[in-house]
């Protein structure tokens, strides 16, 4: 497998990519593929990674997909710097990137949309109705325009990964799914392309994130079994910052994300918090300790 840092060649149209790649699927070689919506930081750049790691070639998608944004969400202000982008990814070599116009994934007359189950019901969907439908159709797009054999998403958006985990198993796609650990700022907040809206003071109340799902692991491991009161302790530690607001506080089944009424093995504790009116989410596995 090559693991020499490369200059990632870059293409907007998915007719260019896809006779790029045939000659290379044909001669064996894997293709690993991480779709972004750019802004990159060090936890795409861990899923880039691990693709190098992975795969013969690594394309890494970068598109601002607006079918996955409400009305009054940031879209026009997500942070877009395909300079800075380009650099980062070629110093972990990246053989392709695919940065698609709106008119090459929504041509004219686009509508047909991947609607995600139960799965996708709870959580994200309550704060952000039909995220996961625009979430869905687009890495479906994706996947069909790269044809990759193994996909890198990030465990922070961990309903995102069940989603599309759930999609890739329901459509029979021939695509390995590989989740990456949340990469974490040396206070534990989770990185994401969205704490650039932080101001310095909601930055340092933001810490409260991290905080309540690490304290939430630790009452696990040593005996707490009741999800009301992980819950109540995770939400004690978020008021402290003086800013948040929940959107939501919950320890779950891992594979399901249904509520749990006691933590008998492996739970998710999930969380969504509005600081300063920045949106940020945040989960951990928490799990007791065998015997
Ligand atoms: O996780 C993201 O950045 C986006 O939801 C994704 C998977 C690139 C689809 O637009």
């Amino acid at each position: 497998m090559s693991s020499e840092p490369t200059s990632p060649r870059v293409v907007s149209r998915s007719h260019e990519l896809q006779s790029a790649l045939k000659g290379l699927r044909r001669s064996g070689q894997t293709i690993g593929f991480v779709p972004t919506m750019g802004a990159l930081h060090e936890g795409h750049l861990s899923l880039v990674r691990a693709a190098r790691r992975e795969c013969d070639t690594v394309v890494v998608s970068i598109y601002v997909n607006p079918t996955q944004f409400g009305r009054g969400e940031d879209f026009d202000r997500y942070p877009r710097n395909l300079e800075a982008d380009m650099r980062l990814l070629s110093d972990v070599g990246v053989d392709w990137v695919f940065a698609p116009t709106d008119a090459e994934m929504y041509p004219e007359g686009f509508d047909t949309w991947v609607q995600p189950g139960r799965i996708a019901e709870r959580w994200e969907n309550e704060f952000r109705p039909g995220h996961f439908r625009g979430v869905a159709t687009v890495v479906l797009k994706l996947f069909c325009m790269v044809g990759p054999d193994r996909a890198y998403f990030g465990e922070k958006d961990y309903q995102q990964l069940l989603v599309i985990r759930r999609m890739v198993e329901d459509f029979n796609l021939p695509i390995t799914i590989c989740a990456c650990p949340t990469v974490r700022e040396p206070d534990g907040l989770a990185m994401s392309s969205r704490n650039a809206y932080l101001s310095p003071e909601h930055r340092r109340q933001a810490r409260v994130l991290s905080q309540s799902i690490f304290d939430a692991a630790e009452r696990v491991a040593s005996g707490e079994r009741s999800p009301d009161n992980l819950v109540a302790a995770m939400r004690k530690i978020i008021a402290e910052a003086s800013d948040a607001v929940i959107d939501y506080a919950a320890v779950v089944d891992p594979n399901t994300l249904e509520p749990v009424s006691a933590v008998t093995g492996p739970v998710q504790a999930l969380l969504a918090v509005r600081i300063g009116g920045v949106r940020l989410i945040d989960n951990l596995r928490l799990t007791p300790p065998s015997g």
